[in-house]
């Protein structure tokens, strides 16, 4: 059966709609986060099916009932798997926000390896297993999505439930010296081994996983070329791949087309009196490197006194895991630097960082994206980024500059024409700002329209297509990489 003519399932920690207690009332709103913004226009595009939890572990609340409208107008099936407070707390906060997250990219001083953790983890992924298995068909392609969920494969095996599993991780894979760290190490990367296709975001990202398998698991032997290979673990055999994840590329220059929304973006440009924007968009996670960035902003206006009151740094932080202490102490941090800097530099007429603490709806941030004059995307460490690549397709002008951090999954497709950049670097980061800000017409348009040429061949469609090709091909050959992929 053919990837295009199998049913898609797909099973995520969080649905594409979530549920949000506002003003006393449940309300279904749109989910945040790169996963769910490159995975909805997927499904909306080919139907099929969504598992996932409903983002609220009240029972009194009638997620099915809530989420059926969304469902019907989307033109896909959504089913929830319903956690208690306790489960969300040992899964969900502790061991995926608390554990995971950190060690995977790369900041292990963060973890708390609670073992409590752990067992929420395995008891939340069988309870997750349950459902699919009884949601799904023999015939299904099931493709899991993020580190929330790598017991499934293992999990389905032991309820003796065949389906045809996919597994992508949307962060970056550590280092065998980090990920050994981790109590569980083991029984993890086993669990990781019984699926048939384990996808990454970079080669990197794949070297990390088969290095880790190496240490681990010595029987484990890797072979193939291209972006991915085949690993024979003795009784069966898996395939393991890099597929850099995308967005919509049309949907989002052709919204930036938008009368409304070139209006809007005249506005901003207009109320920053037509000084060059540089614009920060994140969740508020401490793996966005937005303290350094600001202090970027800082060294800027100190080594390059010329562009005091020419410049405007925008940052758009959206509110994330506000109940975990380090997101809510990593909040604190970046207003009180926001506050220094504007202290320092401010003069009437001009306050050089404009922030935001809250979501902004697509057309409002495209608007933002087609105004900045240069997207300063400088993550400590990213599985991919979408914000570098949203930036460059709303960049409908092609008249915008992207430094982005070199630690960024993107990096290593869009190291040509992005102005890359060492997050830890503030002077690194001063200078390049100072670059791009002199590139003159020519030097900007040639840069962005061969980004932009770029995420538009390798979007978000590519990327399912070469994810379910690669899980269901008879022989991978030589797989094809994306253009330009180069680590
Ligand atoms: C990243 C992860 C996603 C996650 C998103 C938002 O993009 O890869 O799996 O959904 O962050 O985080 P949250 O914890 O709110 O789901």
């Amino acid at each position: 059966m053919e990837s295009n003519t199998r049913r898609l399932v797909v099973v995520s920690n969080r649905l594409p709609a979530a549920l949000a207690l506002e003003d006393g009332r449940w309300q279904v709103r749109a989910g945040a986060g790169g996963l769910v913004s490159a995975l909805a226009p997927v499904l909306r595009d080919r139907g099929g099916m969504w598992i996932g939890w409903s983002g609220t572990s009240d029972p009194e609340v009638d997620a099915a009932g809530l989420l059926a409208d969304f469902s019907s107008e989307a033109g896909y099936d959504l089913y929830t798997v319903p956690l208690t407070a306790d489960e969300v707390a040992g899964y969900y906060f502790g061991f995926s926000n608390e554990i995971i997250w950190p060690l995977f990219h790369d900041l292990q001083t963060r973890c708390r390896f609670d073992p409590d953790y752990w067992r929420m983890y395995l008891d939340v992924n069988f309870k997750f297993a349950e459902v699919v298995a009884r949601k799904t068909t023999p015939d299904d392609y099931v493709w899991i999505h993020d580190y929330h969920l790598m017991h499934q494969a293992l999990f389905l095996k032991s309820m003796g439930v065949k389906r045809r599993t996919g597994f992508f991780l949307h962060i970056p894979f550590p280092p065998p010296d980090i990920f050994m760290k981790l109590p569980w190490r083991w029984k993890l990367i086993q669990a990781l081994t019984e699926f048939d296709l384990v996808g990454f975001q970079t080669l990197q990202d794949r070297r990390n996983f088969t290095g880790c398998l190496h240490r681990l698991m010595p029987e484990a032997r890797v072979s193939g070329r291209g972006a991915v290979v085949s690993v024979d673990m003795g009784s069966r055999t898996l395939r393991v791949g890099a597929f850099p994840i995308s967005i919509d590329f049309n949907q989002f220059a052709d919204m930036a087309r938008r009368r409304e929304v070139a209006d809007r973006a005249f506005g901003i440009k207009e109320a920053l009196r037509h000084r060059k924007i540089i614009l920060g968009v994140d969740r508020l996670d401490y793996t966005k490197g937005i303290p350094e960035r600001i202090r970027s902003i800082k060294t800027l206006l100190r080594r390059y006194p010329d562009l005091k009151g020419q410049v405007n740094f925008v940052q758009i932080a959206v509110p994330s895991r506000e109940e975990v202490d380090e997101y809510r102490e990593l909040r604190t941090e970046i207003e009180q630097l926001v506050g220094r800097v504007n202290g320092e530099f401010s003069f009437p007429g001009w306050v050089p960082v404009h922030y935001h603490y809250r979501s902004f709806p697509p057309d409002e941030l495209a608007a933002y994206y087609l105004a900045a004059d240069t997207a300063l995307v400088t993550p400590l460490r990213d599985g991919m980024n979408l914000v570098a690549k949203e930036y460059c397709a709303c960049n409908v002008d092609e008249d915008g500059a992207l430094i982005l951090s070199e630690f960024a999954g993107a990096a290593a497709q869009l190291q040509k024409n992005a102005y890359l950049v060492n997050p830890y670097d503030l002077e690194g980061v001063a200078k390049a700002l100072h670059r791009v800000f002199h590139w003159d017409k020519e030097e900007r348009r040639r840069h962005m329209s061969r980004l932009r040429d770029q995420i538009r061949r390798n979007n978000i469609y590519w990327w399912v297509d070469s994810f379910l090709q690669a899980g269901i091909a008879k022989n991978l050959g030589d797989f094809p990489a994306a253009d330009a992929m180069t680590y």
